[in-house]
């Protein structure tokens, strides 16, 4: 057992929707979660900015006191994830979009992806597909604009309802029957993405896997147990606004501090 923290960090908050997931699955641990939401968004950020920033944000986790380090960012893990796997000896699980079991799931062939532009663009990405979806046909759609709108205006704002017209129609339009929610942001908006889309398309968001991974490796290190289910959130940006827009999205007040790596 060992009573030190879980750190989770995202651009912002859709890392939330990941830690809604791991608290479930490991309710007697503590985490530290961590919204780099004076650089949101991260999707349109050069991938050596997002080099640098994400082995300076694990290296201050790691000094913080974390056990473990959960990087609940597509885009992050796509920059970043090797560099900070080398600067730091946290155990470390680092998400990306579902591709892999998109790919047995679908039953036409045909599987959509929505994530950023940096993830897409990555050689990571470009990876994944090619050794996990080498027979089925992937649309990849990049979402400018879509992270920072769910947080700023909100997940049933127009501005997001006008952002998800032009993102989902052309994996509607291919006739995808898998839709990869390939950004932690987007589950707050699945029920919009499901509505653009055919009835019965499955939409594919990594929150359990990635928790039941880190139980895993909690398991494996000994490090497992020891917390009491506390949760400290913490912002780069302005706390009062992140309060704000975590009361928006899970419709009550949590207090968030201030935290500079
Ligand atoms: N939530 C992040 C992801 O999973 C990125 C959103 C952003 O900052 O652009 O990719």
């Amino acid at each position: 057992m060992n009573p030190s923290p879980i750190a989770v960090f995202d651009s912002g908050l859709g890392g939330l929707t990941v830690l809604r997931a791991l608290r479930e699955r490991l309710p007697h641990e503590d985490f530290f979660y961590f919204a780099d939401t004076r650089f949101l968004p991260y999707g349109d950020k050069p991938e050596v900015f997002l080099k640098e920033r994400g082995v300076l944000i694990a290296e201050a986790l790691a000094r913080r006191g974390a056990k473990a380090l959960v990087v609940a960012c597509n885009t992050a893990t796509a920059a970043a994830a090797e560099a900070i796997r080398a600067a730091t000896a946290l155990p470390i699980v680092a998400l990306e979009p579902g591709v892999k079991p998109a790919a047995s799931m679908t039953r036409c062939g045909v599987v959509g992806v929505l994530a950023t532009t940096r993830t897409l663009q990555s050689e990571r990405f470009r990876r994944l597909v090619g050794n996990h979806a080498a027979g089925v046909e992937v649309i990849a759609r990049a979402c400018p604009g879509l992270a920072d709108a769910i947080e700023t205006d909100g997940p049933e704002s127009p501005a997001v309802a006008a952002l998800l017209d032009a993102y989902v129609a052309p994996l509607a339009a291919a006739g995808a029957d898998v839709v990869v929610l390939g950004c932690t942001h987007y589950p707050w908006v699945a029920e919009g993405i499901a509505r653009r889309m055919p009835a019965g398309t499955q939409l594919l968001d990594t929150g359990e896997a990635v928790a039941r991974q880190l139980e895993r490796l909690l398991l494996a290190d000994g490090r497992i147990g020891g917390g009491t289910g506390r949760l400290t959130l913490a912002t780069s940006g302005a706390p009062q606004a992140v309060t704000v827009t975590v009361d928006r999205l899970f419709g009550h007040k949590m207090q968030v501090e201030h935290w500079e790596p």
